[in-house]
């Protein structure tokens, strides 16, 4: 037997990643984790991600995950650019490479752009000697595992393909603790014998850690749409929560003990009630529209206009921060200095992937502001989303340094750090009148308000120290 076959029998089974992001790299470090028995291999097609993730310094920020990956890397977690030899050695294909919303053409700005699925398809097609189980780990258009296997089975080699969709419900931030303590496991096929099968070999791999029960098995498309529905339902909360802190800043009422008053009933849940700024990720956004094209394929407008429209008060959310500090600021912010705090779409990661502060910075810039950004994690990512404009902008990480001199600090990232600072400090070192915009209302207002600040809540009543409010 020769060296390399006798690695290779080391091991149960051989899988493969192909896309080293969030979702592929997270998931295979906590799939090696629970399962020494397999060898799991991530590739990609950017070879300084597979640097990184060869290196002390990892390409993602995700709480937990260093600590995973440096105690299994080279034991049964390999990281390589080497994407034929992978198809060739693997059993399982797990695929989760990005699918943004298209830019161009037909359905831009709205259907899902399958380019580098589609590539990848063919590159598993063309590297493939043996018969294959390829997992979809995406959110993809309904449909879209038909298109694959249409792709794949497109030659005169007989080497079978098993298409199962298995989405991702990862949240970043929290994506080991929900990887190795998932809700539910999604995992769907088509309803053949071979279908089900294969289905079987991926429920096999979440058994080592995930109790059956959790464990749901589906046909393809309902699993495919569930992924969809099930980001359209939580955008759907924020989007519900927020149309309702615009009517409270006007009436005086407080949206906080609204939603602690409606969460408390057991039929609505109180999570996913936080107003904000407006919601931001890779998904959330991405899979409406992904949807509203759908229903709109199928000629169900209404529909489609239903769920259209929680991506409409999600913009409007995020105009309204920006109207309300336009007009509170005296109708002028030309070099008026505004210190953004936090800059990722949510704390707990460095991503910035359509993060609503991306969105303010522009419209701000626009109005001549001058910006200060700072953020524990994503200043570098910040930087390359605002690389094409026009402006002043300085990125500090200190939020003290970086408040210095300001007019107002907007919040735009829930960062715990936030809450600890010493306000009273920071206030003696700003321009006079001070401002705060909470975008996510996690200051104590009130207290801001006794320090000497004029503060601006999502939701809630303003407090002004101008006698004209
Ligand atoms: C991605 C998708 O964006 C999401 O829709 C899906 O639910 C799961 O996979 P994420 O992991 O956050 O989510 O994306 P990203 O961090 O952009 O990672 C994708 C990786 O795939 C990148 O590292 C990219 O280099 C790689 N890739 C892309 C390939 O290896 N091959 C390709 O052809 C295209
Ligand atoms: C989401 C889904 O939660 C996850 O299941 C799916 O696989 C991918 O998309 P993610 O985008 O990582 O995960 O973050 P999530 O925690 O859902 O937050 C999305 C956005 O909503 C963030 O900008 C967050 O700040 C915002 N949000 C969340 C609110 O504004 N209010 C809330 O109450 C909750």
């Amino acid at each position: 037997m020769n060296r390399e076959k006798r690695n290779k029998n080391k091991f149960e089974k051989n899988i493969l990643c192909i896309g080293g992001g969030y979702v592929g790299g997270s998931t295979m470090a906590v799939i090696a984790q629970k399962c020494p028995q397999y060898k799991v291999t991530v590739v990609d097609i950017n070879p300084n991600r597979i640097n990184q993730w060869n290196s002390d310094n990892l390409p993602i920020y995700e709480p937990g995950l260093d600590k995973i990956v440096h105690s299994i890397r080279g034991k049964n977690l390999f990281f390589s650019t080497d994407i034929e030899k992978g198809i060739k050695d693997a059993e399982i294909i797990f695929v989760s490479v990005n699918t943004p919303t298209k830019t161009f053409g037909a359905g831009a700005g709205m259907a899902a752009d399958l380019q580098y699925w589609e590539k990848t398809a063919r590159q598993i097609r063309d590297a493939a000697e043996s018969n294959k189980i390829i997992v979809d780990k995406g959110t993809l258009p309904v449909k879209t595992a038909l298109a694959m296997e249409r792709i794949l089975t497109a030659t005169d080699n007989d080497i079978h393909f098993d298409v199962i969709s298995n989405p991702e419900f990862l949240a970043e931030g929290t994506a080991i603790s929900d990887l190795t303590n998932p809700d539910r496991v999604l995992i769907g096929s088509r309803e053949t014998p071979s279908g089900i099968k294969a289905r079987n070999e991926v429920v096999d791999i979440y058994k080592n850690w995930v109790p059956e029960d959790r464990i749901i098995t589906s046909d393809i498309w309902s699993t495919e749409l569930s992924k969809l529905t099930a980001n359209a339902f939580l955008a759907q909360r924020i989007s519900s929560i927020n149309a309702m802190s615009a009517l409270c800043e006007k009436t005086d009422a407080n949206v906080n003990e609204i939603a602690h008053a409606i969460g408390m009933d057991h039929r609505i849940g109180d999570k996913f009630l936080n107003a904000s700024v407006g919601f931001g990720g890779s998904c959330f956004q991405k899979d409406i529209l992904n949807l509203v094209y759908l229903c709109r394929h199928y000629g169900l407008d209404e529909v489609a206009n239903y769920w259209q429209s929680i991506v409409r008060i999600n913009d409007y959310q995020k105009d309204r921060f920006i109207f309300n500090m336009l007009h509170t600021m005296f109708n002028t912010l030309v070099d008026k200095k505004i210190c953004l705090f936090g800059f990722a779409f949510k704390a707990d990661t460095g991503d910035t992937r359509e993060s609503p502060a991306i969105y303010i910075s522009k419209k701000l810039l626009e109005e001549k502001a001058e910006l200060i950004i700072t953020d524990p994690r994503a200043l570098e990512n910040a930087k390359i989303d605002l690389n094409d404009t026009d402006g002043k902008i300085r990125y500090i990480e200190d939020p003290y340094k970086a408040s210095t001199d300001c007019d107002a600090i907007a919040v735009m990232t829930e960062w715990d750090i936030y809450t600890k600072l010493d306000y009273e400090k920071i206030y003696q070192s700003m321009s006079k009148p001070a401002f705060i915009f909470d975008g996510r209302d996690i200051l104590d207002h009130k207290k801001l308000f006794e320090i000497g600040f004029n503060v601006f809540p999502i939701g809630k009543p303003k407090l002004s120290h101008f006698k004209d409010k």
